[in-house]
C-alpha cells in the first residue's frame, strides 16, 4: 500500500498574507497584521460555535439588535470576540458590527489606517438546529486625512460602495471552518482551519465560479410579496419553457455565508430579493451585500441588486441600510436581469 501523498507543501493563510505582502514592496505590514486579528477571531468563534451545545452557550441572549434581530447567546460572544481582536491589533481604526447600533471607534489608535465590518455570526437564527453560520467581514483603507490624534471620524467614511472595499470574506463554521478572502483587483482563496495545528490551510487556491448550475437558492416563503418579474423568473427556473429542459434544482440553507460558499463552489444563483414586505430587502449591504458582492465577482460572478445596479456600486445611506441582492454564476444572474427587463 502506498504511503498516504502527504502534501508537505503547506501554504498556510500566515504564509499566504506574506508572500502576499511582499508583491507591495509600499507596504508597511499593518494590513498583514489587521489579518492576523481577523484569522485570531474566527479561530475563537469556531472554537466557540463547536463548544455551543456543551456549555449552554445556543438559544437567545434575550436582547435584539438594531436591526430587530433577536441576539443569539453566539451572536453577543462573537461580537464581542470581533470587537476585542479588532481592537487588539492596532491597526483598525473604527468598526461596523452587524450587533452594535453605532460604529464603535478605536480612539486609542489614532494612526489605525483601516475600517472593518463585520456580521460576527450569520445565520445564526440557524444555530441551535447545528447548521452551519459564519462571520462575514470587510476591510477599508481609510484616507490619510482621517489619520491623527483628536481626529473623531464619523459612520460617513464607512457609507462607501463595496468598490472601495480593500478586501473581503467571510469563514464558514461547517464541518470544518472554511475561510474564504479576496482583495481587491485579486483572485478568491480558500482556506480549511486544520484543528490540530490551529492553522488555516490553503485549499481551494484561485476559486472560479462556473458560468450557469441549475441550482437556485432563495426563501420560496416570500414568493407572494415579490414583484411580478420576480416571480416570473422563479417560474421560468421551475416550469423550463424549452420542451426537454430539466427545473432546477432547489438549494437553501438559511444561511448566507452557507449558501454563498456552496454557490461558489457549485455554481447557481442566491437571491434574497427586495419585496412588499421588505421593499429595502433584507440582507445588510455593508457587511453582508458588500463583501459578498466582491467575492463574486473576483470569482467571475455577477452580483446586483433588486433594480439590476451592480451591488458593488450601491451605497448605504446609514451603516445597517439594506438591499435585494441577486448573486451567482454570470449566465444565472444575466437570467435575471433578462426577465428584469421585459418587465421595467
Ligand atoms: P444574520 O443571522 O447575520 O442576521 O443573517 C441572517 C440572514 C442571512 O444569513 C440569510 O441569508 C437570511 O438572513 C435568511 O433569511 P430568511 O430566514 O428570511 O430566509
Ligand atoms: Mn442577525
Ligand atoms: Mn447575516
Ligand atoms: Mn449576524
Amino acid at each position: 500500500v502506498g504511503q498516504e501523498n502527504i502534501n508537505t507543501d503547506i501554504v498556510t493563510l500566515t504564509r499566504f498574507l506574506t508572500e502576499e505582502q511582499t508583491k507591495y514592496p509600499a507596504a508597511s505590514g499593518d494590513f498583514t497584521l489587521l489579518c492576523h486579528a481577523l484569522q485570531f477571531s474566527f479561530k475563537s468563534i469556531a472554537y466557540y460555535i463547536r463548544r455551543a451545545s456543551l456549555i449552554n452557550l445556543t438559544g437567545l441572549a434575550g436582547s435584539s439588535n438594531t436591526t430587530g434581530d433577536d441576539q443569539k447567546k453566539l451572536d453577543v460572544i462573537g461580537n464581542d470576540i470581533f470587537i476585542s481582536a479588532m481592537r487588539g491589533s492596532g491597526k483598525c481604526r473604527i468598526l461596523v458590527s452587524e450587533e452594535e447600533e453605532d460604529v464603535i471607534r478605536f480612539d486609542e489608535h489614532p494612526n489605525a489606517r483601516y475600517a472593518v465590518v463585520c456580521d460576527p455570526i450569520d445565520g445564526s437564527s440557524n444555530l441551535d438546529a447545528g447548521v452551519s453560520v459564519g462571520t462575514i467581514f470587510g476591510v477599508f483603507q481609510l484616507p490619510d486625512s482621517a489619520l491623527g490624534a483628536g481626529k473623531t471620524i464619523g459612520p460617513e467614511v464607512l457609507l462607501s460602495p463595496g468598490t472601495e472595499l480593500v478586501a473581503s470574506g467571510f469563514t464558514m463554521y461547517g464541518a470544518s471552518a472554511q475561510l474564504v478572502i479576496t482583495m481587491r483587483g485579486g483572485g478568491v482563496n480558500g482556506f480549511t482551519l486544520e484543528n490540530s495545528l490551529g492553522e488555516f490551510i490553503l485549499t481551494h487556491p484561485n476559486m472560479q465560479l462556473p458560468a450557469k448550475r441549475a441550482i437556485y437558492s432563495v426563501n420560496e416563503g416570500n414568493s407572494m410579496y415579490w414583484d411580478e418579474w420576480c416571480k416570473q423568473y422563479l417560474h421560468s427556473l421551475k416550469y423550463p419553457a424549452v420542451e426537454g429542459e430539466k427545473p432546477y434544482s432547489a438549494r437553501y440553507i438559511g444561511s448566507m455565508v452557507a449558501d454563498a460558499y456552496r454557490t461558489l463552489l457549485y455554481g447557481g444563483i442566491f437571491a434574497y430579493p427586495a419585496d412588499s414586505k421588505s421593499p429595502k430587502g433584507k440582507l445588510r449591504i455593508l457587511y453582508e451585500c458588500a463583501p459578498m458582492a466582491m467575492l463574486f465577482e473576483n470569482a467571475g460572478g455577477l452580483a446586483v441588486n433588486s433594480r439590476m445596479e451592480r451591488l458593488m456600486e450601491v451605497v448605504p445611506e446609514h451603516i445597517h441600510d439594506r438591499s435585494g441582492v441577486f448573486l451567482g454564476s454570470k449566465d444565472e444572474v444575466q437570467k435575471v436581469i433578462d426577465m428584469y427587463n421585459k418587465y421595467n
